[in-house]
């Protein structure tokens, strides 16, 4: 059955739960036969946008080009999954205006966890200053206040965290 092409957009600190709930929900979409495109911060960052750093001009261009991209696929039936910080509500509102079937999520989880979790040991090389502009260390963090899917990342299991969105879009009628 062809579905309606959507964005489901993660945005939050590093390592609060993003592109391992962005892995999850692409093998569900798929076992739905759904058409399914991640784009993946650390994948588009080495590629389409490996000529950008962290100022928040670059982390703007980065979120511009990503965007630009979501939206050709959101318009041609695909569900897209979308993984970045994305730590400014300015931008995250650019978006939504430019995909339109745009969902938020918002991988909510407190930074002293996330950075207990350091998956990549990008919070230990942030403290230390061997890397700078971290977000959630000597870098902003707009928290969303117009998400449409909260999940709390350090109170659910990943299943859960999932779940919550599926029933979500469920409702919104995004799923066949
Ligand atoms: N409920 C949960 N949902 C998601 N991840 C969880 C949850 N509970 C524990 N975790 C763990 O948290 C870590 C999240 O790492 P992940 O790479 O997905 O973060 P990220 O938000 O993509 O970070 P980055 O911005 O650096 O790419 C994983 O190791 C995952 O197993
Ligand atoms: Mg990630």
């Amino acid at each position: 059955m062809e579905h309606k092409g959507f964005t489901l957009w993660f945005t939050g600190l590093a390592c609060s739960g993003k592109t391992v709930l962005a892995d999850a929900l692409a093998e569900d979409f798929k076992k739905r036969g759904m058409k399914v495109e991640q784009l993946d911060g650390d994948i588009v960052r080495k590629s389409l946008t490996s000529d950008l750093g962290f100022t928040q001009e670059d982390r703007n261009e980065n979120i511009k080009r990503v965007t630009f991209v979501a939206k050709l696929l959101t318009r041609n039936g695909v569900a897209v999954l979308a993984s970045f910080i994305s730590p400014y509500n300015e931008i995250r509102a650019y978006s939504k205006t430019e995909i339109g079937d745009y969902i938020l999520v918002y991988v909510k989880c407190p930074l002293e966890v996330c950075e207990k979790r350091d998956v990549k040991g990008m919070y230990a090389k942030a403290r230390s200053g061997e890397i700078n502009n971290f977000t959630g260390i000597d870098h902003p963090f707009e928290e969303p206040n117009d998400a449409d899917i909260i999940v709390e990342t350090d109170k659910q299991t990943i299943e859960e965290s999932k779940q919550i969105i599926v029933d979500a879009l469920e409702m919104m009628g995004y799923l066949p």
